[in-house]
């Protein structure tokens, strides 16, 4: 395989976005990574995008060609890709894997979302599509879910409500240093514990916001990145898990099975371990799921997730940072988007870029997503290649 990197990147600003449509969003964030990288877009050569909801709630399929008309390139293929919230990371893999598979150089991978469109119940429940459509009509959407997790991780290990809350207080304070976040103001514990309930244990504030953005990167060789970036950041590991696709059937309630599969592969790939890392994205759909996947990734042993938060180990300025962008929690969750805007976060980061959130001295990044039940797992490792 070929080395890949990354060598320029997009966003817009994420929120409740009344006055955007799929399209312009698409325009802003696919020119800004084409300027950024400084590749012409006659050498793009396909267009990888993520989009779950478009057909449904914007009355648009076929968004790959969209996003290749809009941006002035439309005699490249390009296509749509969806895994549930791993939509945009897979499309960032498979790209990956047309790349350093020698098909195409210079690809632009584009995660856009819009998911406020005036009918909430509407929205929640095309999101749930992603989910087992048996276990949904009883009543297991996402929040119910993983309030099971979160009852069993407590009963487990004596994860308490308030460290779940603590998850949040800490994603909205880094959310608060980002200017693209979808929710810029922080929340204390006491906030996080009072808001209504939404399925016992995880209340409003520990469920990921509902989001509209879209992001967008390109990748190239990095032999032939350096030619047009001279800050590329190279992909050491581009991996996926999978595990069953319903909740009645999972390996386990307190850990992701396509989480430790993705992750075990990854660190092989890049050859590094999690004490390696120097800060992670990873998928916070809930609370829990943030103190579970800091588990499965390595960093902290079995059951002590919970401890990890509270003693500020995750925090900025911390021994691992962990969703510094803010996370679903509050830079918000748009699902095709939110894979491509890890990334995102991940290139800003390693290049010094990330003003008032930059973690100090961050030389290797991991990014992670969840999709479905979750049914499957991403796990991207990206450092410097300059
Ligand atoms: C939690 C959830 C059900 C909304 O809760 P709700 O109580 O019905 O909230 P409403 O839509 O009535 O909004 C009420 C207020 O809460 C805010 N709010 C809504 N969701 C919020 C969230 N997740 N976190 C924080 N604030 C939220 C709204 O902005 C609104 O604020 P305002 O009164 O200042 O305008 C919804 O956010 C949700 O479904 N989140 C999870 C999405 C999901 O499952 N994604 C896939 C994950 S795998």
């Amino acid at each position: 395989l070929r080395k890949v990197a990354v060598l320029g990147v997009g966003q817009c600003k994420w929120g409740m976005l009344a006055d955007r449509t799929v399209h312009d969003m698409i325009a802003e964030v696919g020119n800004a990574a084409l300027r950024d990288a400084g590749v012409p877009r006659n050498l793009i050569e396909a267009v990888y995008l993520g989009n779950v909801t478009g057909g449904e709630l914007c009355n648009q399929y076929t968004m790959g060609s969209v996003a290749a008309h809009a941006l002035g390139i439309p005699a490249v293929p390009a296509h749509r890709y969806e895994a549930a919230c791993c939509t945009g990371a897979i499309g960032f893999r498979e790209a990956y894997l047309a790349v350093a598979n020698g098909v195409y150089d210079f690809v632009l991978v584009i995660g856009v979302e819009k998911l406020n469109v005036g009918d909430m119940d509407r929205t929640v429940e095309v999101i749930s599509r992603g989910f087992d459509s048996w276990e949904g009509r009883i009543g297991l959407l996402a929040p119910s879910q993983y309030a099971l997790y979160a009852t069993a991780h407590m009963h487990a290990y004596g994860t308490t409500r308030e460290q779940l809350a603590m998850v949040a207080e800490k994603n909205y304070y880094h959310g608060s240093l980002n200017p693209d976040a979808h929710m810029q103001k922080r929340y204390t514990v006491e906030d996080v514990l009072a808001a209504p309930m939404i399925s016992d244990p995880l209340g409003r504030h520990d469920c990921s916001l509902v989001t509209d953005g879209a992001a967008a990167v390109v990748i190239g060789p990095l032999e032939k990145a350096k030619e047009y970036n001279a800050r590329p950041i190279e992909v050491l590991a581009s991996a996926v898990g999978a595990e069953t696709s319903t909740t009645a059937s999972r390996e386990s309630y307190v850990s992701f099975g396509s989480t430790r599969r993705a992750v075990e592969a990854a660190y092989k790939q890049a050859k590094l371990g999690p004490e390696d890392i120097s800060f992670v994205e990873t998928h916070d759909c809930f609370t829990i799921t943030e103190i579970i996947n800091i588990e499965d990734l390595g960093f902290v042993p079995k059951g002590e997730g919970g401890a990890a938060v509270q003693d500020g180990y995750t925090r900025l300025g911390g021994k691992i940072p962990v969703n510094v962008s803010g996370g679903l929690k509050a830079k918000g969750h748009a699902l095709g988007a939110t894979g491509v805007g890890q990334i995102y976060e991940a290139v800003k980061q390693l290049r010094g870029e990330a003003g008032e959130r930059q973690v100090p001295n961050a030389e290797v990044a991991l990014t992670h997503m969840l999709g479905g039940a979750p049914s499957i797992s991403t796990v991207h490792i990206f450092a410097r290649g300059y």
